[in-house]
């Protein structure tokens, strides 16, 4: 067995800290990595691993055993343009014996061809050899950056050492959603326009950009959130049913809707919360949004005149992101009260906090008149197992370790995407500013007489 290292280039950024340590140490936990397996954190800062594991371990919110951590994991430090540097970090790995090398840029896409060109030349990773590049979203800031550092790393990598990550995928009620659509006739066959009236894709959050302006700032939340995740919804939801359920047949029928979905310029609302311009390495007179709704279409048969709505920002009343599906109300027999029509068949696919579906339909109130109510059917995922239901991260890294391809991002699906994007803020340059959700529904409501909450 080839001794395994992930090499994890932001050893001091957020993403590291927030979920890449925790879901390491959770893997190590359930006994999902080799025993030998190294984790080298690559930074630009002087520390030695003992510093640097002091470091991560303020920052780490979790609990978790530091050490077992620590006998797995090195801090290296290293310049990213300083050749000498690479030399060094190959000699490491290669006195260390690992011979099956993941190397994991957790920073932004502006440092990704230089890096990529660094390995290359070191021969940490050799193009056409079983060694792996995984590359964080955003994949570019725009098309035309994205285009430019596939085209780069193409000289250097195969398409199948290069990993493209948008942990969104990785999560288990994400993955669930063809479940839910395929393995349910009576969802399949009713998923089309004659049924569904809209379909609602949010992902709001209540924290703020926090230390993450400087990244943050260049980049706002259609390029964030809405290039990415909620894309990605939107065509897990959307697709037709695929030829099999193959990585690459599934990642066709995606593609097939980011080719048909067309943002409606005239739909589109971004907001900025007051005090972001305050936020450490933000522009005092930065305009990128951290708000952003909009209404798109997909001009394919199954989906004509079926708004798809996306709701997505910081700062915000809840953590909340899920999928909502309204049916049409029917031509009713029955004299349904107010609440009952307002509800009636929603189907939430609930991605977190809380995971799992719910669908809500009509009955009849218990007693002797004949009144109509909504009730629900609450399907909870993670009360099913016995543990946590795994995060996003670590059912990557696991796929990442077992070279299982399925959840990463085809280059196809990022370019569709920022197509899809790429004049969104020239198309709104407006920007609503707001104190808290509240005042942002009511800005929407009396500006673009929308009600977020009753779409
Ligand atoms: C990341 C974004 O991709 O997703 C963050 O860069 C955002 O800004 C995060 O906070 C949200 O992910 P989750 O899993 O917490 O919903």
């Amino acid at each position: 067995m080839n001794k395994q290292a992930f090499v994890v280039f932001g050893a001091t950024g957020n993403l590291m800290y927030k979920k890449l340590i925790p879901a390491l140490d959770s893997l190590l936990q359930q006994g999902k990595l080799e025993e030998d397996v190294l984790i080298y954190a690559v930074g630009r800062k002087e520390h030695d691993t003992k510093e640097y594991l002091a470091l991560a371990k303020r920052a780490v919110k979790q609990d978790m055993d530091w050490d077992r951590l620590a006998e797995h994991l090195r801090y290296f430090h290293l310049e990213a343009d300083e050749p000498d540097d690479y030399d060094a970090l190959f000699d490491e790995l290669a006195a260390s014996d690992c011979t099956d090398i993941m190397v994991y840029l957790a920073l932004p896409p502006q440092l990704f061809p230089v890096i990529a060109r660094r390995i290359s030349a070191s021969g940490l990773i050799k193009k056409g050899d079983t060694n792996r590049i995984v590359f964080e979203k955003p994949f570019g800031e725009d098309l035309a950056t994205a285009k430019d550092i596939n085209q780069e790393l193409w000289r250097y990598f195969d398409e199948s050492q290069i990993y493209r990550i948008d942990h969104y995928l990785g999560k288990d009620m994400i993955q669930n959603i063809l479940v839910v659509r395929f393995g349910n006739r009576i969802f399949e066959h009713t998923w089309n326009h004659r049924t569904i009236r809209s379909v609602v894709i949010v992902a709001k959050e209540d924290e703020s950009v926090m230390q993450r302006g400087g990244y943050y700032d260049s980049i706002g939340a259609i390029k964030d959130m809405l290039q990415s995740h909620l894309l990605q919804m939107a065509s897990l939801v959307a697709m037709r049913k695929p030829a099999s359920f193959s990585s690459e047949a599934i990642k066709d029928a995606k593609i097939e809707v980011f080719e048909h979905l067309r943002i409606v310029p005239e739909s589109m609302v971004r907001g900025q919360y007051r005090g972001y311009r305050d936020a450490d390495k933000v522009a005092k007179d930065s305009t990128t949004e951290t708000f952003v709704f909009c209404e798109a279409s997909i001009e394919l048969d199954k989906w004509k005149d079926v708004p798809f709505y996306f709701i997505t920002g910081k700062h915000l009343d809840e953590k909340r992101s899920e999928i909502i599906l309204h049916f049409h109300d029917d031509e009713s027999l029955f004299d349904l009260q107010e609440d009952a029509q307002r509800n009636q068949n929603r189907l939430v696919i609930k991605v977190s906090p809380d995971d799992g579906v719910e669908f809500t339909f009509n009955v009849k109130q218990p007693g002797l008149d004949n009144v109509i109510t909504t009730a629900g059917l609450d399907y909870c995922h993670s009360c099913l197992s016995m543990q946590n239901t795994p995060e996003a991260y670590e059912k990557l890294l696991l796929d990442l370790s077992r070279q299982n391809r399925t959840l990463f991002t085809r280059w196809d699906e990022i370019e569709a995407t920022w197509h899809i994007v790429e004049h969104m803020t020239r198309d709104c340059e407006e920007l609503l500013f707001y104190d808290d959700y509240e005042d942002l529904h009511h800005q929407i409501q009396q500006r673009n007489g929308v009600d977020l909450d009753d779409l």
